[in-house]
């Protein structure tokens, strides 16, 4: 087999984002798109020779293909060895586990996450570290750097691998090696929890729904809900990956999960409801009418870690992600836990993670983990809830109002407002962050600003920088607002705004965060003057 050297250009806009770099599939699919990019990731990591890699993605459209060309590349870059998910299938954590579990030099990842798959829809890849982590900033800004400079790549000439069956073989002289992309994630799991206790809860009648719209998911849901842990067959919806995701946008909230959410809030309603998304690395939790929000799943968590039996001996510490709310901080600070906060992205949570300072991390946007990997993890945290419902024998309606009597009531919530023309974006948030700078002592209906600023990162570890990661405007009560731009859209600019304000009083523990949020909703309108320069007055996606 011949390897061969092509000649190629630079191609505009192969910087890595939030979590990878995700374009339009057609984009990926273009001339040299693809290898350009694949072959930055060799040369951002200082070459692939002699190295291992793990290799899968969530199954979406052009998934197989760019697992062909990536061995391929592979092979022709050196490489000793590829672990890669039968059918080129694994969930994100899965990956991630697979990496540290066979401490390879890293893996590549083929997966936009929550956006839709399929031809007209995204597709991206991902560089995970031997820690099976995200690269760090050095690294992706490294590969960026080579996209920009790139002459050639190198391609191994051979036929596809059958990677339809589990075992090894080979392409050129890199060893190829085709995983169950479910077993040892699944094994995993039998480590951390009492999968006894979940088993009595399910078989007491305790009933699931799991929506694994149609991604990656199902599979393993299949093997542990129904098969491990004896939840009857149906309980996993949506279970079977396709590469359009059967048009689901693969995004567990409630507006793209709301068939689990009409179940969930309907007659004869399950016991306990959760969905994930594309790649497997999120989650919502969500209780009979009840719908939990990550930031409190985070706190809940946190305070109720220890039942499990991976986590008996307590955990370091917490982490959450600037724009997640405080709730978690309060049940650190009531517990004596070390807690932290960092820019949005799992990457931030690696260094807290790798120095044994968290054992639990947790962001808004529906991710939550632990140190078991270096990912997000949706059904870990699926199984973490059930693990903790088995023990204190509580329904979930029952264990949030017992946490919000405990440490009070975080109101949150997120306003997305998508496919903003990017020039009216930025100059939003150029506006904003002028105006952050005189905004403390002035007042808005009842508050007053206490502190604003354009949120920067020193990482404890490293001591590395991370500038312009969100203005966040804090009032003198606790409740504050954030406005950051998407760093993993597709098309245009989209803006977030989080909201959040603490209540303590259980008298009004049972309002609409949205009404609970009006104040703060309309100071953040009015200082960041949304509509003057969005001309957009409601959000599309609220969470
Ligand atoms: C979004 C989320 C962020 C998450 C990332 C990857 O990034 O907000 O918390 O880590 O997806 O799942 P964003 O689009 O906001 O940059
Ligand atoms: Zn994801």
């Amino acid at each position: 087999m011949q390897v061969t050297t092509v000649q190629t250009t630079p191609i505009e806009g192969q910087k890595p984002g939030t979590s990878g770099l995700r374009k339009k599939t057609r984009v990926f699919m273009g001339r040299h798109y693809l290898e350009n990019f694949v072959q930055s990731i060799f040369d951002g990591i200082g070459g692939a020779a002699g190295k291992t890699f793990v290799l899968g993605g969530d199954g979406r459209f052009f998934n197989k293909r760019a697992a062909q060309v990536i061995m391929r590349m592979a092979a022709a870059n050196g490489a000793s060895r590829v672990i890669v998910g039968q059918n080129a299938l694994l969930s994100t954590p899965a990956a991630s586990h697979l990496i540290r579990l066979n401490r390879t030099d890293g893996g590549i990842i083929m997966s936009a996450s929550h956006n839709p798959g399929g031809e007209d829809e995204d597709f991206g890849v991902k560089f995970n570290m031997a820690n099976g982590g995200p690269a760090p900033e050095n690294v992706t800004n490294a590969m960026f750097d080579r996209t920009k400079s790139i002459t050639a790549y190198k391609m191994l000439e051979a036929q596809d691998v059958d990677i339809s069956k589990v075992g090894e073989k080979s392409l050129g002289d890199l060893r190829v090696t085709v995983v169950d992309p479910v077993a040892d994630y699944a094994d995993l799991m039998e480590t951390l929890f009492d999968f006894d206790a979940i088993r009595q809860l399910i078989a007491g009648g305790f009933s699931i729904s799991f929506d694994a719209m149609c991604a990656i998911t199902g599979p393993y849901a299949k093997e542990i809900l129904e098969k491990r842990l004896g939840a009857p067959d149906g309980t996993v919806v949506h279970g079977t990956p396709l590469p359009d995701f059967g048009g689901m946008h693969p995004d567990p909230n409630p507006t793209w999960a709301h068939e689990l959410m009409d179940r969930m809030n309907g007659p004869n309603a399950p016991d306990f409801g959760a969905a994930s998304d594309g790649d497997g690395d999120r989650n919502m939790i969500v209780g009979r009418n009840i719908y939990v929000s990550p930031s409190d799943s985070l706190a809940v968590l946190a305070a109720n870690g220890h039942l499990a039996p991976g986590y008996r001996a307590g955990l370091a510490g917490v982490a959450r992600s600037m724009p997640t709310s405080t709730a978690a901080d309060r049940v650190a600070e009531k517990m004596g836990m070390a807690h932290y906060e960092t820019p949005t992205g799992w990457k931030f949570f690696g260094n807290l993670m790798d120095d044994g300072r968290v054992t639990l991390c947790g962001e808004e946007s529906f991710g939550t983990g632990s140190d078991h990997v270096r990912e997000k993890d949706g059904l870990w945290a699926v199984l973490l809830w059930l693990n903790i419902l088995a023990v204190r024998k509580l329904s979930v309606a029952e264990m949030l109002q017992d946490h919000w009597a405990t440490y009070g009531r975080n109101y949150y919530s997120r306003h997305d407002f998508e496919a903003i023309e990017t020039d009216k974006a930025d100059a939003l948030m150029n506006a904003l962050r002028k105006r952050v700078e005189t905004l403390p002592g002035e007042t808005f209906g009842d508050r007053k600003v206490s502190a604003a600023d354009d949120y920067a990162y020193t990482d404890p570890v490293d001591g590395s920088l991370s500038n312009h990661q969100g203005i966040r405007v804090i009032f003198d009560d606790g409740a504050r607002f954030v406005i950051r731009l998407s760093g993993t859209g597709t098309s245009g600019a989209t803006m977030r705004l989080y909201l959040e304000a603490l209540e303590t009083d259980p008298a009004r523990f049972d309002q609409d965060p949205q009404d609970a949020l009006a104040d703060i909703i309309a100071s953040a309108h009015e200082i960041a003057q949304i509509k003057t320069h969005t001309g957009r007055e409601r959000p599309d996606v609220m969470t």
